[in-house]
């Protein structure tokens, strides 16, 4: 192991000794010499990331710390479809462009997220789908957005959330407007049309809810393999599974067990890992800052040894980089438990957290 490796990993561990002290005073010493997520990341192989808006452009402190944490951003909601296409046929980029822009003259990769989804779509898509669906409605609008964004966009949600075992089908997915109009085969349409605006993009089917032990978290798990499987035999171009990980330790906690063996079919069926928009969410009554922010690195760190032992992982982003801007904050269930979530990797004034040193300790191990 090499001198860096050697200062990294021994203060890294001083902080997860300072873990069982309160914790926070410690780390936050530590924090003002240690590496960054980046350069631990680049250390092992890996990009580090988190959601942006154009809005936080305006926070120089928040801007400082994307820079210093981060070789990969995603837009939060700026790269879907009802920001992009708000009419049929009108198309606004700013957001998008500013964004990819900001991306590159950071040398930072750009995820694009998503381009079919069941949400977040415009009023006029959602009437066409229910009336007369067009099948251009949805690969004309792919080659569109993927094309525009060829070469510079290193990795696509081409589909997002197509699986709901809740919903009662016997595949598990999802009754979206997607499936409604077009059956099942829409999501091999979204990825062969991706597929032909970008060759070279990394094509990525992304989902929550099989991170964690839940009542539907098997259906979920296996109404997953069974599609990304039949997509493989069909020669889908798809590339990897993008896990959302919204972790919930209290109500959907992991087994580390259950966790490893849904990975390993995932792997199995020649798919990467990516870790897509990390956050834990923790509205727990009665609990401390410190204890929640211990609960948090403890899940956190569960979860991405489990993942990054697979091997198949490049690049690992939390959904929002500081709780100051969690989309946890407008959440209905945080006022109502009290207290203001705390789900993120930095605090509010950018200082950084257990959760922090979670990551980086768990990155740090090159297994790659
Ligand atoms: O504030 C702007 C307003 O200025 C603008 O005129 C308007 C135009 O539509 O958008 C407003 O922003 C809204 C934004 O939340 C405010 O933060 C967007 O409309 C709205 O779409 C956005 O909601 C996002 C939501 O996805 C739906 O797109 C959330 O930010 C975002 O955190 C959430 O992220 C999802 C992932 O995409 C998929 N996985 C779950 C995750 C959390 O729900």
């Amino acid at each position: 192991m090499n001198r860096r490796k050697f200062l990294l990993l021994s203060s890294l561990a001083w902080a997860g000794l300072a873990f069982r002290g309160n914790g926070i005073a410690e780390a936050q010493q530590i924090s003002k010499r240690s590496l960054t997520l980046r350069d631990i990341a680049r250390g092992s192989g890996y990009d580090i990331g988190c959601a942006m808006t154009t809005s936080r452009f305006e926070d120089k402190l928040f801007m400082e710390a994307v820079r210093r944490e981060c070789s990969c951003i995603v837009a939060e909601y700026q790269s879907k479809r009802h920001v992009l296409e708000p009419s049929r046929g009108m198309f606004d980029f700013e957001g998008m462009d500013r964004l990819v822009a900001f991306a590159h003259k950071n040398k930072m990769k750009f995820r694009g997220h998503t381009l079919v989804w069941h949400a977040a779509n415009p009023a006029w898509l959602v009437a066409e789908l229910n009336d007369v669906p067009k099948e251009g409605g949805l690969t004309e609008y792919i080659a569109k957005v993927v094309g525009r964004y060829r070469g510079r966009v290193h990795s696509w949600d081409v589909v997002n959330e197509a699986i709901n075992p809740a919903d009662g089908r016997s595949d598990g997915l999802r009754e979206s407007i997607w499936l409604k109009a077009f059956g099942t085969s829409y999501i091999d349409m979204a990825f062969h049309a991706a597929h032909e605006a970008d060759p070279n993009a990394s094509l990525v089917y992304n989902d929550y809810n099989t991170e964690g032990v839940w009542k539907y978290g098997d259906a979920w798990r296996s109404s997953t393999i069974e599609m990304l499987a039949g997509m493989k035999a069909r020669g889908v171009p798809i590339h990897a599974y993008g896990m959302q990980a919204h972790l919930d330790p209290n109500d959907r906690p992991i087994d580390p067990k259950v966790l490893a063996n849904f990975l390993q079919e995932i792997k199995d069926l020649g798919l990467r890992i990516q870790v897509t928009e990390l956050d834990v969410r923790d509205f727990k009554l009665g609990r401390s800052v410190e204890e929640k922010n211990r609960i948090a690195a403890e899940t956190t760190k569960l979860f991405l040894d489990v993942v990054l032992s697979l091997s198949v992982t490049d690049e690992i982003l939390t959904w929002g980089l500081s709780d100051k801007y969690s989309w946890l904050n407008d959440s209905k269930n945080a006022p109502f438990y009290g207290g203001i979530p705390s789900p993120l990797p930095l605090d509010w004034k950018m200082v950084r957290k257990p959760m922090w040193y979670a990551i980086a300790k768990s990155i740090a191990v090159k297994t790659k």
